[in-house]
């Protein structure tokens, strides 16, 4: 039946969607896939239903199309879509309800605080120390984040965070290797893909490092230890079973310098499909193309 790429959207990241709906409507398209773009900030998602869609592969990143709220318009229209739920979407959206998960269930997460004024941030600041990452709880793709060296940035860094989320997270800083992992399955079922290690000039994987400059170094494979990427792998898949994630998603871990000890900072439920971007880098490490793993994701798409 008829495919509705979900691209666009209202979020901050609606640029970065409009580039991942872009490559998967083409690579469905190029498998013989009736597949169509559909953009929720210009139709009613009711019209999926009037116009005789079959499923949807969900192209959308941040609010409104990573945090439940799609998820949930498409549970009742009874239209399956590709990836996590409501509650995983709504929870791997939220750093903040995220590490409280993972700490509960024992996973390492770096240490953080919630804060509510530039005030609190100054106080995360002496709690934590420099340096501190400062940044909204529901974002992506490194908008709204600042990483604080000292006390006479914490105002700035509040505000720009808040100016994206009233909820702001501060959270310690781990100096290591920048690393991303992805997952594909469910459940006792959830692999890992092969991680991938990102090395950012001056290790500021930013918005625009992230998608529009060559400077970023992409390793895959990773070139860790053997132990480390198996181990990198392992929790990785912890993380996403723990969130209840299922379909696809991508998690970034950093591996601290000093013992080699990985930290799990997030998961995307829905991962960047960019030609910058990292879940297909992995994949095809794996030998799955990009169009072998938009197939795949439209195949497992559920209710
Ligand atoms: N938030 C971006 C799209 C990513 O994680 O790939
Ligand atoms: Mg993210």
């Amino acid at each position: 039946g008829k495919v509705a790429v979900l691209m666009g959207g209202h979020s901050a990241e609606r640029e970065v969607s409009i580039m991942s709906g872009t490559g998967v409507l083409n690579a469905l398209k190029s498998q013989g896939v009736d597949a169509h773009r559909f953009d929720p900030s210009e139709r009613d998602l009711g019209e999926l239903v009037r116009d005789g869609y079959a499923r949807c592969f969900i192209a959308l990143h941040g609010r409104y199309g990573e945090d439940g709220t799609v998820q949930g318009a498409l549970e009742l229209l009874r239209m399956p879509y590709t990836g996590s739920g409501v509650m995983a979407s709504s929870i791997a959206m939220d750093k903040i309800m995220t590490k409280r998960i993972w700490r509960f269930e024992g996973l390492p997460t770096p240490d953080w605080r919630m804060v509510s004024s530039a005030e609190e941030t100054r106080s995360a600041l002496a709690a934590l120390g420099a340096p501190m990452i400062v940044k909204p709880a529901r974002e992506g793709s490194t908008i709204g984040l600042t990483k604080v060296t000292s006390v006479e940035q914490c105002d700035a860094a509040f505000a720009l965070a808040a100016q994206c989320d009233p909820e702001v997270l501060c959270e310690e800083f781990v100096a290591g290797d920048e690393t991303t992992c992805p997952v594909l399955g469910e459940g006792a079922g959830a692999e890992a893909l092969p991680v991938i290690r990102i090395v950012a000039p001056e290790g500021n994987y930013d918005y625009r490092n992230k998608y529009f400059t060559d400077v970023t170094q992409y390793h895959c494979p990773s070139g860790l230890p053997e132990a480390e990427e198996r181990e990198i792998r392992r929790i990785v898949v912890q993380a996403f079973r723990t969130l209840g994630c299922s379909g696809w998603g991508r998690a970034d871990v950093m591996v601290r310098k000093t013992d080699r000890k990985p930290f799990l900072l997030e998961i995307n439920t829905s991962p960047g499909m960019t030609g910058h971007s990292l879940v297909p880098m992995s994949a095809q490490a794996a030998g799955i193309s990009y169009e072998q793993l938009c197939l795949w994701l439209v195949a497992q798409a559920a209710l």
